[in-house]
């Protein structure tokens, strides 16, 4: 089995960082984390990834006059480090089409809601002001539109009453620590691949499973 080469790209505390780095631990896990790249040299992730033995980059976004050579900057380092593939995981700066079309299909992102319901931020806050029984996060592949590319996994979970939008999301960052490696798993062993813009899946399927709320 090839291992397939990734970086993983945070902004904050990387909780999902931590899950993907666990599952690649494995050694049936189909892909390593060879690179864990911050544009937010502050960033609490970069510890953890450190503390876990994984090669970390700091790149300020503040040090670049624009988007563009701050992705230049990105691209190069991951070009250095024989990068395949990105995991995007909470990293906060919107990329330039340029980069994401050079990334295409090879570039994930963990988004907090039931996407295509409530793209880009305040997911949470959104979805309570809203009234939806139903919340939770979306693996999908990057396109130049923000959180529109083409979804590989989702978790449900319920809202309850009296939720705030701490207690929601509390809810849903468990489920992004599990969609997130199985998603990985799922694209780096072929059982799920793009296909002219959509993904398509090589698995059996539970068209029975329901998830009511209230349940
Ligand atoms: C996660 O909830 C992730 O879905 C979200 O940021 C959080 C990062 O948490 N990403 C986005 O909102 C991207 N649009 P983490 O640093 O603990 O993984």
């Amino acid at each position: 089995m090839t291992r397939r080469r990734v970086a993983i790209l945070i902004s904050g505390r990387g909780s999902n960082m931590v899950s993907l780095i666990e599952a690649a631990s494995r050694p049936d896990f189909p892909a390593e984390i060879a690179l864990v790249l911050s544009n937010r040299p502050d960033a609490a992730g970069l510890e953890h990834a450190r503390a876990a033995g994984i090669a970390t980059l700091a790149i300020d976004h503040k040090a670049f006059p624009d988007r563009e050579t701050f992705d230049r900057a990105m691209d190069a380092a991951l070009k250095e480090h024989d990068i395949a593939f990105i995991c995007l995981a909470g990293f906060m700066r919107v990329l330039t089409d340029g980069f994401v079309e050079r990334w295409s299909g090879k570039m994930i992102n963990i988004h907090p809601s039931l996407l295509p319901l409530y793209r880009g931020t305040r997911t949470h806050r959104r979805a309570l002001d809203d009234g939806v029984l139903l919340h939770g996060c979306t693996v999908h592949f990057v396109v130049p539109e923000l959180d529109a590319g083409p979804i590989i996994a989702q978790a449900a979970v319920p809202v309850v009453p009296g939720d705030t939008e701490e207690s929601l999301a509390a809810r849903v960052i468990v489920q992004e620590r599990i969609l997130y490696p199985q998603a990985l798993r799922t694209i780096c062993d072929g059982t799920a691949r793009l296909d002219n813009g959509r993904v398509v899946f090589s698995r059996d399927w539970d068209a029975n499973g329901t998830l009511h709320s209230p349940g």
